[in-house]
């Protein structure tokens, strides 16, 4: 059952200091939603916690690595404590990588699988079943992207991670079947947001002048991170299953049905041109 009226509902955010997670934070309080937004550090947090309570709603600041199993049930149970069962969890916290397989080492791989994937399959855990017991109408999100539906050269280990998060809450959604949970998995094109500076983990091989190409890409072509948070209140109001959010996202994911040798050929050619490749 969808939630149409958002206000006074409890929404957890992972990641929401920037980018896709603070956009989403502030679409939610902008519904009139209380916002639970969680990042590695507290300060980090601060612009977006005083920009939600500006907005006349109530804001709980969390630091937590969502890669630590330990600290996400602790975190989980801060927020039963002290508002009951949240409505809606986005598990949203990510980072991406850049690098040829054969040119990168291993611990690239440990850490976006880390991230990626066991920071979703922790919000997960850790948050449905206080969900489930509660009952009413509830909404998971897991943010995948497109990179899930089909991968570019020198991103492969996020493209796995994303992939094992689209394939993975597909299945959860049947497991939830019978449930009062709503599960919805978010895949966004390119957004122009901060992944592609700062945490970006980046192979030695990669020359400055691919990087920088590539955030002058992602500048020009991504949308703003406010479009995905904007599908993301529909989804949660509409109980949407796949959310195709910003450029290209809908286009790769209908091409790479039609023909992957199409969709493979037009990635080459445009990882070539990029220098993914
Ligand atoms: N930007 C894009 O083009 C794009 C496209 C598709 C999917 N996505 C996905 O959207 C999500 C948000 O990405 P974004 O573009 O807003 O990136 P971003 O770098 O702007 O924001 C990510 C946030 O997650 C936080 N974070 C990272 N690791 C964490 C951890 N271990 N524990 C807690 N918080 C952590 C960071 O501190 C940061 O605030 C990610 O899952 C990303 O993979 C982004």
């Amino acid at each position: 059952m969808a939630i149409k009226d958002l206000r006074d509902k409890i929404v957890v955010v992972t990641g929401a200091a920037s980018g896709i997670g603070r956009a989403t934070a502030l679409a939610f309080a902008r519904e009139g939603a209380t916002i639970v937004a969680a990042d590695l550090h507290e300060g980090a947090l601060d612009p977006v916690s005083k920009e939600i309570e500006a907005l006349g709603v109530a804001c709980m600041a969390y630091a937590v690595d969502v890669a630590d199993e330990a600290a996400m049930k602790v975190f989980a149970e801060a927020v039963g404590e002290r508002f009951g069962a949240p409505h809606v969890v986005i598990n949203n916290a990510g980072i991406g990588y850049l690098g040829l397989f054969l040119e990168s080492d291993l611990e690239h791989w440990q850490r976006i699988l880390r991230v990626n994937v066991m920071g979703v399959v922790h919000g997960c855990y850790f948050f449905l079943p206080m969900m489930i017991a509660a009952g009413g109408p509830r909404n998971l999100l897991n943010v995948s992207s497109s990179a899930g539906n089909f991968p570019s050269p020198s991103m492969g280990a996020y493209a796995a991670s994303k992939g094992a998060v689209s394939i993975w809450t597909e299945g959860l959604k049947m497991e939830l079947t019978d449930s009062n949970v709503h599960i919805s998995t978010v895949c966004p094109g390119v957004i122009n947001t901060p992944i592609v500076r700062g945490a970006l983990g980046v192979a030695p091989s990669v020359p400055d002048s691919t990087l920088e190409k590539m955030r002058e890409y992602y500048q020009k072509e991504g949308c703003e991170p406010g479009v995905v948070a904007a599908d993301m209140v529909k989804a949660v109001k509409k109980d949407r299953d796949i959310v195709l959010t910003g450029p290209k996202a809908a286009l790769v994911y209908q091409v790479r049905r039609l023909s992957l040798k199409l969709i493979r050929a037009v990635t080459i050619d445009f990882s070539r041109k990029a220098g993914y490749l």
